[in-house]
């Protein structure tokens, strides 16, 4: 073994001409370090004869204190060095490009959402929001939709496995869904607001469904709630035109066709002509209409449910589909791309 005074002149040496901080971390590595040269010095000690073992010791500390100070000396010294450079400005050449920024942008659905939020706000409508994951009985019940009627197989449901009670000790089980459309929201803002009263609800809804191109079990809706004193379809047909007019930005003409919906009577399907041709294409199928909005006047037995008199008060409600409006306005033929988070989708938009 090389004896240790060499070592550290050798060391110390390094140490004053280490070019950078890997230099430094390496002979801290093999010096100071497990395994290094003065760990191996002392575990040498108890195989020495008895007199030399206090110098060895001894020896073993000094590296250590020498060349921790010298690496500390030398860390300092680049350090200094490399900062001095920096404000000389050495190495700075103005003409080359800046980092790049990334800019993130908005997902077409929340354009569309703000949108229409901005249109109804100035018509004097709230946006309001409620739960995704729900209570049977605002999916469901109060819409008019009893336990066991047909209606229900039109919105296939995730039920939520909730065996536990809640905080009022009610039992839960069977009776938690993933909502299934945004409507649950009409009778909570019934419940909440005193007539008259106008409130879009956008939001995400879920339905057990096998995925395909336009299929997808989560996507999003906007409910619209107007209810007032004498409210009439004459009033749902204008706010439907002027909803029309806000998204394609003209005058779009429509018609009602009988729609079943047990939260609505009569209700409606509207369908608007197709903005994207005269005498039919792919998107309204070659029959120049599109389905757009399901509405309705609303069934006094909701209001009830929501604490309205239907004496007193009628209403008009409707569901546009806001992902499927997102893939007409830009050509999206697949549903499943919308939640996909593919960047190659998101970034056109
Ligand atoms: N909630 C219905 C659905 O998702 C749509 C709808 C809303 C119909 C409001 C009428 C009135 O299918």
């Amino acid at each position: 073994m090389t004896d240790p005074d060499t070592l550290l002149t050798q060391a110390l040496e390094r140490a004053r001409v280490a070019p950078d901080d890997e230099a430094l971390r390496a002979l801290d590595r093999e010096f100071l370090q497990k395994g290094g040269v003065v760990a191996n010095l002392l575990a040498s000690i108890p195989t020495l004869p008895p007199d030399q073992r206090k110098a060895t010791g001894q020896k073993a500390n000094q590296i250590k204190q020498a060349l921790e100070a010298a690496l500390a000396a030398r860390k300092a010294e680049l350090e200094e060095a490399a900062l001095a450079s920096e404000r000389s400005g050495a190495g700075f050449d103005a003409t080359l490009p800046g980092a790049k920024q990334e800019r993130g942008g908005l997902h077409p659905i929340t354009q569309v959402t703000r949108e229409l939020e901005d249109l109804f706000t100035s018509m004097g409508w709230m946006v309001l929001d409620g739960p995704e994951v729900e209570l049977d009985w605002y999916n469901f019940e109060a819409l008019n939709i009893p336990k066991d009627h047909p209606a229900r197989d039109m919105q296939d449901t995730f039920f939520c496995d909730v065996s536990t009670k809640n905080a009022h000790e009610r039992d839960l089980s069977g009776k938690v869904v993933m909502r299934t459309h945004t409507s649950p929201v009409q009778v909570r803002a019934m419940e909440r607001l005193k007539p008259p009263f106008r409130a879009i609800v956008p939001g995400k809804v879920f339905r057990n469904e096998s995925t395909d191109a336009s299929h997808e079990h989560t996507f999003h809706q906007m409910e619209g709630l107007c209810i007032g004193k004498d409210v009439s379809v004459g009033h749902l047909i204008g706010a439907m035109k002027t909803l029309l007019r806000g998204i394609f930005g003209r005058e779009i003409e429509i018609r009602l066709r009988p729609g079943y919906f047990p939260f609505v009577e009569p209700g409606f399907e509207l369908d608007a002509r197709c903005p994207f041709c005269k005498d039919g294409c792919s998107v309204c199928k070659r029959s120049t209409w599109i389905e757009l909005l399901p509405c309705g006047m609303v069934h006094p037995n909701v209001l009830k449910a929501g604490g309205i008199d239907p004496e007193q008060w009628t209403g008009f409600a409707f569901g546009l589909g806001l992902s499927r409006l997102v893939m007409l306005r830009h050509g999206i033929d697949d549903v499943r791309m919308l939640l996909s988070g593919d960047l190659r989708f998101l970034e056109q938009f």
